[in-house]
């Protein structure tokens, strides 16, 4: 692996590996902090979109790794219109020894990947999530022992956090289903990727329109927002087409006793789910956005150590 941006590129084998790592630098921190593998690197964190978790959970981990991350916020660099993108990556890669960036278009991250001579990390770009897949699969192993075999349910967008959960889910051998509105699917040429990716490994991929016949008997369902960020200018017509596809309460209903709700946040409470399913028992929306944390040391570890 020299670079990580997106789950499309990683084997099973590796996926695997990295989920290993992660539960294992969770555990070396839980029991008192993590060696300083990182000693004495950095990591430089591009952003053109704001960002919560993806910022404070790479910094903290390289801190705790021993090492430093330098925060680049949209106006300093303007990846793409200061500087083209292929400069910035060579001037980057000169000084730190990792880049983390966060982008609209995806082409950009692999604009950077293939210009930087130091490892690359999408830290989220319109079309993939891959640290959210990640501390995602991480969460769903601790939660139900198993990925393979299980139910792992999207109701909403068919956005950048649906289509990593769709590939990740479908190369562990999981039953993935994806609810959507027509209009707002998953594109057919990543499903039928998705299904390539099942049919290796035992499990199955299912597109719906039908968010209450997606959940039955569901381990996992997953929402996120119903605009992403750089869609805004949709939200208005978005609030008219989504609302049958919130979670809540009567669409768990239908799903399977120990099923979990996952949401990589932020939240749009009120919207793509309500309160009482957010703060509800089957929830684990907060242990899911801590795992961000432990998945992105391996990813870190594993790429710059
Ligand atoms: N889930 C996620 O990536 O959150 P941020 O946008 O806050 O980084
Ligand atoms: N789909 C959302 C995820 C935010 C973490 C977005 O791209 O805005």
């Amino acid at each position: 692996m020299r670079h990580f941006l997106s789950l499309v590129d990683l084997t099973r084998a590796e996926i695997e590996h990295l989920l290993d790592l992660a539960i294992e630098l969770k555990e070396e921190w839980k029991a008192g902090g993590n060696t300083r593998q990182l000693g004495g690197k950095t990591l430089g964190m591009v952003f053109q979109k704001p960002s919560l978790r993806t910022r404070v959970s790479f910094d903290m981990a390289m801190i705790h790794l021993g090492g430093q991350a330098l925060f680049l916020s949209p106006n300093e660099i303007r990846l793409g219109e200061r500087e083209s993108v292929a400069d910035v990556a060579r001037v980057l890669s000169r000084y730190v020894d990792g880049i983390m960036a966060r982008v609209f278009a995806h082409d950009d991250v692999v604009d950077l990947a293939r210009y930087s001579a130091v490892p690359v990390i999408n830290g989220l770009s319109d079309t993939s999530h891959p640290c959210q897949g990640m501390a995602d699969l991480l969460t769903i192993l601790e939660k139900h022992g198993r990925i393979a075999g299980i139910k792992i349910t999207y109701v909403g967008d068919g956005n950048n956090v649906a289509r990593t959960l769709m590939f990740g889910a479908a190369k562990l051998g999981a039953h993935v289903a994806i609810a959507t509105p027509p209009q707002y699917a998953i594109e057919a040429q990543y499903v039928a990727l998705a299904e390539q990716f099942a049919a290796e490994s035992g499990g199955s991929v299912a597109v719906l329109t039908d968010p209450i016949a997606a959940v039955a008997d569901s381990d996992v369902i997953y929402t996120d927002t119903w605009t992403s960020m750089g869609q805004e200018e949709e939200a208005a017509s978005r609030r008219q087409v989504f609302p049958p596809y919130q979670v809540n309460q009567a669409l768990l209903r239908g799903s399977g006793a120990k099923v979990i709700v996952m949401h990589c946040l932020p939240a749009h409470r009120g919207e793509e789910i309500t309160d009482e399913v957010a703060d509800g028992v089957h929830s684990v929306l907060f242990d899911q956005a801590e795992n961000r944390l432990h998945a992105q040391k391996a990813i870190l570890v594993e790429l710059m150590a």
